[in-house]
């Protein structure tokens, strides 16, 4: 979509916590140029080409950013989008904040030349994140490649047409390490229950997650139904555990219930 051999031009990143951090190490891989980031706390490493700045109000008007990433809670944007509305000059403004809507984000801030908001997840923190994306009408196409670019340092892009769909997106993909963590928890548990000492179980749940997950990464042509069936035996030990899991009741009636509730509470959330 954009040219990726071009160093990425100046940016203003609002809020460096773990999803502005993790973002912010992706692009100086890919040749950031000097820009500001705007966080109350972060420090930069002495050798950083970057400056920090502790609120929006204290990066010189001078400095014109290609993009604006909005990288902090949802909880503190008000405040600090009023304090960027004056700043924004031509720039595209990438929001990556759960549940601010493009509605919301147009009003805070009327001058911005393009909108793009994104729904990332936690993998970003190595790369290996999900973001979907959806633009506003406003927003030209170079805008939405160097969001593009700027979101797949994180990982995998996907865009959308239309807004409504974050809020499955969110309860999928943005919500959704939450409960791969849990099983790792639950294999955990159960291995011990049968058991196994606590730092085997560990190794167990966690190494067959990530192993098992980082197999679906490697064979992107085969279908999780497929993978399963190609370790499941007839009459063998992982068909006796399956039979009880996908039971109609058990984790094909909760996995449709929790998807549904986090689809809920994300429409309930938005602003
Ligand atoms: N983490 C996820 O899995 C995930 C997934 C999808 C989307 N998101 C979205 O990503 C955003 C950031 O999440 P996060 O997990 O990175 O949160 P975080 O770790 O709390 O990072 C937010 C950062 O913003 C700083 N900050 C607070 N007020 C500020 C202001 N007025 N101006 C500039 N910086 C300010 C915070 O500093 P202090 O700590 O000193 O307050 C903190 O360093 C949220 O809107 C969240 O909805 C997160």
């Amino acid at each position: 979509m954009s040219d990726s051999k071009a160093p990425i031009p100046p940016l203003l990143l609002v809020g460096c916590g773990r999803m502005g951090q993790a973002m912010l190490a992706g692009w100086n891989k890919d040749g950031l140029a000097p820009s500001w980031i705007v966080d109350p706390e972060t420090e930069l490493p002495k050798a950083s080409q970057h400056r920090i700045a502790r609120s929006a109000g204290d990066v010189p008007a001078t400095f014109q950013p290609a993009a604006v990433i909005l990288a902090i809670k949802p909880q503190v944007a008000e405040q600090a989008m009023r304090a960027l509305s004056a700043r924004i000059g031509n720039a595209v403004v990438l929001s990556i904040m759960a549940g601010r809507t493009l509605s919301g984000l147009r009003e805070a801030l009327p001058n911005a030349g393009g909108l793009v908001r994104a729904m990332p997840n936690t993998p970003a923190a190595i790369g290996r994140g999900v973001s979907v994306a959806v633009a506003d009408r406003n927003t030209s196409a170079s805008h939405r490649a160097l969001c593009d670019r700027l979101l797949r340092a994180a990982g995998t892009v996907e865009w959308v047409e239309d807004e409504a769909q974050l809020d499955a997106v969110t309860a999928v993909s943005g919500s959704g390490p939450a409960y791969v963590f849990l099983l790792a928890e639950l294999l955990e548990k159960a291995a011990m229950t049968q058991g196994l000492p606590p730092s085997l179980a560990r190794t167990l749940a966690r190494e067959t997650v990530a192993g098992a997950g980082a197999l679906l990464a490697a064979w992107p042509d085969q279908d999780a139904a497929t993978l399963r069936r190609n370790v499941t035996s007839p009459n063998g030990t992982t068909q006796a555990a399956l039979e009880v899991l996908m039971r109609e009741e058990n984790w094909p009636d909760a996995t449709e219930k929790a998807i549904d509730a986090a689809t809920r509470r994300s429409r309930e959330l938005a602003s």
